[in-house]
């Protein structure tokens, strides 16, 4: 089988649902070896895709995951950070239990699963990529989304830092920060009404919410040899919405019309 992941090892937390599992969707596709490190069974299991039990905030749980790649695969080239919750309150409100799983998800985990695929990806000696999916919310300012916002933010700085620790093994370390993408995560803010649909839709200027694989494809190409000169640095994809600084625009300055579907 051609593609160019032919002969690699992929692992994607959360791969389960959503961004995570369009990421395994597209790997696959390019010949990886895919293993999926979700807290939860996936909605709809992929051929090609190893399922572990993992919580990522968990360094037992994350380690055992990679000892479990050791044995079935001997190596990981690929590391995509991507698991994540949502909890909504303002600071005052913010329960110190719901602070804690929001960093400890994205950021702790992050670190967490760095630290065991850094290490493998050196003594190997064949270089390798890690994406991790930051956020919109986490360079621009959303209330209710404190720990959400920090955690995000936190993982641009430390892609940063793990950029330069490990360029000289060849491994690049990069993220992607994704704007409102149409996955369960946004259905449960639109239920719980943390999210208003067409508020929000109008102040992105591409007019929509991102599909999965629009996140996807940009992971996969950081992931890519195509992208071998590219570390430390985070791709906004967004649709324009962080680069709109006004909300109230003249009428004469409105665009027409957004073309729908890209
Ligand atoms: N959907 C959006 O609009 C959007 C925007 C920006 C960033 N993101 C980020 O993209 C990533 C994926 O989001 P999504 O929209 O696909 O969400 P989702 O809720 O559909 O999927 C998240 C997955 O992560 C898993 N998960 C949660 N906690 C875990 C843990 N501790 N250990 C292992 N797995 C765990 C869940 O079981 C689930 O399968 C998240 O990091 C999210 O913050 C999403």
């Amino acid at each position: 089988m051609a593609g160019e992941f032919f002969g690699k090892v992929a692992a994607i937390t959360g791969a389960g649902r959503g961004i995570g599992d369009a990421i395994a969707a597209r790997l696959i596709e390019e010949g990886a070896k895919v293993f999926s490190f979700d807290l939860n069974d996936p909605d709809e299991a992929r051929n090609g895709v190893t399922y572990l039990k993992v919580n990522v905030a968990d360094p037992g749980s994350v380690e055992e995951a990679f000892g479990s790649i050791d044995r079935e695969a001997g190596q990981i080239d690929v590391l995509v950070n991507n698991a994540g919750v949502q909890r909504v309150a303002l600071a005052e409100n913010m329960r110190p239990e719901d602070w804690h799983l929001v960093i400890n998800t994205h950021l702790t985990g992050m670190h967490l699963c760095c630290a065991q695929a850094i290490r493998r990806m050196r003594a190997r000696g064949r270089g390798g990529a890690i994406v991790s999916i930051a956020s919109a919310a986490g360079i621009v300012g959303i209330p209710g989304r404190g720990p959400y916002s920090a955690a995000k933010a936190g993982i641009e700085g430390l892609t940063r830092v793990y950029a330069t620790e490990t360029a000289a093994a060849n491994i690049r370390v990069n993220a992607v920060a994704p704007g409102s993408t149409r996955t369960k995560l946004i259905e449960q803010g639109l239920k719980d009404g943390s999210i208003r649909g067409d508020w929000q839709i109008e102040r992105i200027p591409m007019g929509r919410l991102a599909e999965p694989w629009e996140i996807a494809d940009p992971v996969v190409y950081l992931a890519s040899d195509r992208a071998s000169y590219i570390t430390g640095q985070t791709l906004v994809v967004d649709g324009g919405w962080t680069v709109q600084g006004m909300v109230h625009i003249a009428d004469w300055l409105v665009p027409s019309q957004a073309v729908p579907g890209g």
